[in-house]
């Protein structure tokens, strides 16, 4: 094995550290519908924790995996004179729009579920459990932008395999 390793070019071992950091990052934001489809319907009492996990993983990373998915990704385009490539631009534009979406929407809208959450919760005391209808539209913003930023990933892997 370690051959094998020392047999690569560094070229490739930085293009493996790029695909590895995009699994990283984005592979656990797949199964979030999937974790808060079963608490909603299952634990609805540990929907304010769903939202703090979901909220840290953002944080730590998806934003954490987007730096090295960047660098990789600019020292591979700059070895390769790849940088006036359409896959590399939209590369570049897909990284910019997922940090932004994460920082500015996904991270703070989801506290702000959390928060409501717990209100909620607590108005429901021990008896059923009814979520505002505030609490439902901040969830559905928050599907909404998720599902947009899982489409752009699988885009722009397709985009970073098909390149000629
Ligand atoms: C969300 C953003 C990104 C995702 C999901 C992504 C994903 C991938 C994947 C899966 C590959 C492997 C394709 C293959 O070998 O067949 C790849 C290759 C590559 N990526 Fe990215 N990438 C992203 C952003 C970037 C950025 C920002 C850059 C440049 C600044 C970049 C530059 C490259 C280059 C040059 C390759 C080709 C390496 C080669 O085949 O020799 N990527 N990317």
């Amino acid at each position: 094995m370690t051959a094998v390793i020392a047999g690569a070019a560094f070229y490739e071992v930085v293009l493996a550290v790029h695909i590895m950091a995009v699994v990283v990052a984005f592979g656990v934001t797949f199964a979030y519908p999937i974790m808060f489809a079963l608490t909603a319907k299952h634990e609805p009492r540990s929907l304010p924790l769903m939202h703090r996990v979901a909220t840290a993983i953002d944080r730590m990373l998806v934003n954490g995996g987007l730096v090295v998915v960047l660098a990789a990704g600019a020292y591979l385009a700059s070895k390769g004179h790849s940088w006036s490539e359409f896959f590399v631009q939209w590369g570049l534009g897909a990284v910019l729009v997922i940090g932004a979406l994460v920082g500015a929407v996904m991270i703070p809208t989801g506290k702000r579920a959390r928060a409501l959450a717990e209100r909620d919760l607590e108005a429901s005391g021990d008896g059923e459990i009814v979520f505002s209808a505030e609490y439902q539209a901040v969830v559905r913003r928050l599907q909404a932008v998720g599902s947009l930023l899982s489409g752009l990933v699988l885009l722009t892997i397709l985009f970073m395999a098909i390149q000629p």
